[in-house]
C-alpha cells in the first residue's frame, strides 16, 4: 500500500527531526509531509486515520523534545507559506496556525495593535502558542484569542469561538488534531509605544533566560503558585549535567545542550531533577516541553 500515492512531492522518508526542532536532537519520522494547502492536508489527515497511522503535528519545534529512535508514523509540518498568512481587518487580526510568533509581533506591531506584546521571545508558531495557552508574566495568546479555526482526526474542519475555549495556564480543552489558525482582537495603539514595550520585555527575558543557547524553553510548569525554576536553583541543580545535557546556570528551568547531546540526555536530566525537587520540596514537576518517543 503506497499511503500517499499522488502527494509524493510532499512527503519524505526517514527524514531527520533535529534540524526541525530547537534542541536540534532525536531520530527520523518515518513519513515527514510538508502540505502546501488546505486540500493537501485534508488528505493527508483521511488517508492517516483510514489506515490508522498516527500523526503528529510539528510547528516550529521550540517546546519540544523528540527521542534519540524518531517517530514511527507521520508528522505533518505546518510551516509552508500557505499555513503562515497572516491579515488585518479593523483590531481583528488571523494568523494561520505555521506563522512564527515572532513575524505575528511585527505585522501586529507596525499596524499599531497592542496585546502580543507578551509574547516577545517565544520562538514558536501559532499553532503551538494557541494549543498550549502559551505567555509569560505579561499575559498569554488565550486573552485575546477571538476564534479558533480547527480541524479533526477525520479532517472536518469547525471553528470554535472563544467562549467554547478554556485557556488555562500552559493548557487549553483543544482537542482537534489540528489548529488551522487563529483570530485575535487587538487594541488600536502607538506603534512606537508598542515597539518601545517589545524592546523592554526582550531584554528582561534576555537577562533572565539563556536566549542564545540550545534549549527549548522552559521544561516545565510553575507549580501552582510557586516557580519551577527558583525550586530547581533552591535544590543546587543550575549547572547539573549529565552528558550533553545541562541546567542552565542563567534559569534553572531550562535546558541547555551542547554538541554531541543526544534526547536520552535530556530524558535523564528531566528525570534527575523531577526526583531531586520531589525529595527536597515535596513537589511533583509536570512537564511543558512536549517530548515524542
Ligand atoms: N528564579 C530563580 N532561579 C532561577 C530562575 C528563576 O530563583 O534559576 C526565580 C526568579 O528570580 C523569579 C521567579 O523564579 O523570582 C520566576 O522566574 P521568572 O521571572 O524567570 O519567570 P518563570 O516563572 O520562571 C515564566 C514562564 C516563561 C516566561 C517568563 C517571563 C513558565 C513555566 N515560564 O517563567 O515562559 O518567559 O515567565 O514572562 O510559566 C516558557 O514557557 O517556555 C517560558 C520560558
Amino acid at each position: 500500500m503506497n499511503l500517499f500515492a499522488g502527494l509524493e512531492e510532499i512527503v519524505k522518508f526517514d527524514e531527520p527531526l533535529a534540524p526541525y526542532n530547537w534542541f536540534k536532537l532525536g531520530g527520523p519520522a518515518r513519513y515527514f509531509v510538508t502540505p502546501r494547502n488546505l486540500d493537501q492536508l485534508k488528505q493527508v489527515i483521511e488517508r492517516c486515520n483510514e489506515n490508522h497511522v498516527d500523526v503528529k503535528i510539528l510547528g516550529r519545534g521550540s517546546n519540544l523534545l523528540v527521542g534519540d529512535e524518531g517517530v514511527d508514523g507521520v508528522v505533518i509540518r505546518m510551516t509552508d507559506k500557505y499555513f503562515g498568512q497572516i491579515s488585518i481587518e479593523g483590531n481583528t487580526v488571523c494568523a494561520g496556525a505555521g506563522a512564527s510568533i515572532n513575524r505575528l509581533l511585527q505585522v501586529c506591531a507596525r499596524a499599531g495593535l497592542s496585546g502580543m506584546e507578551c509574547l516577545v521571545g517565544i520562538p514558536g508558531s501559532v499553532g503551538g502558542a494557541v494549543k498550549i495557552n502559551a505567555g509569560g508574566r505579561f499575559g498569554d495568546i488565550g486573552s485575546f484569542s477571538h476564534s479558533v479555526s480547527l480541524m479533526d482526526s477525520s479532517g472536518y474542519q469547525f471553528v470554535r469561538p472563544r467562549e467554547d475555549i478554556y485557556f488555562g495556564y500552559r493548557e487549553t480543552n483543544i482537542m482537534a488534531k489540528l489548529i488551522l489558525s487563529a483570530e485575535f482582537t487587538l487594541t488600536p495603539d502607538d506603534p512606537e509605544a508598542i515597539g518601545r514595550t517589545i524592546k523592554e520585555v526582550w531584554m528582561l527575558k534576555k537577562i533572565s533566560q539563556p536566549m542564545s543557547s540550545r534549549n527549548a524553553g522552559c521544561v516545565f510548569k510553575n507549580p501552582r503558585a510557586l516557580s519551577a525554576g527558583a525550586l530547581i536553583d533552591q535544590a543546587g541543580l543550575k549547572g547539573l549535567r549529565l552528558g550533553g545535557a545541562q541546567v542552565s546556570e542563567r534559569h534553572a528551568n531550562f535546558i541547555v545542550v551542547s554538541d554531541g547531546a543526544t534526547a536520552s540526555d535530556v530524558l535523564k536530566l528531566i528525570d534527575q531533577i523531577r526526583q531531586q525537587v520531589q525529595r527536597r520540596f515535596d513537589v511533583e514537576l509536570e512537564l511543558e516541553l512536549e517530548i515524542w518517543r
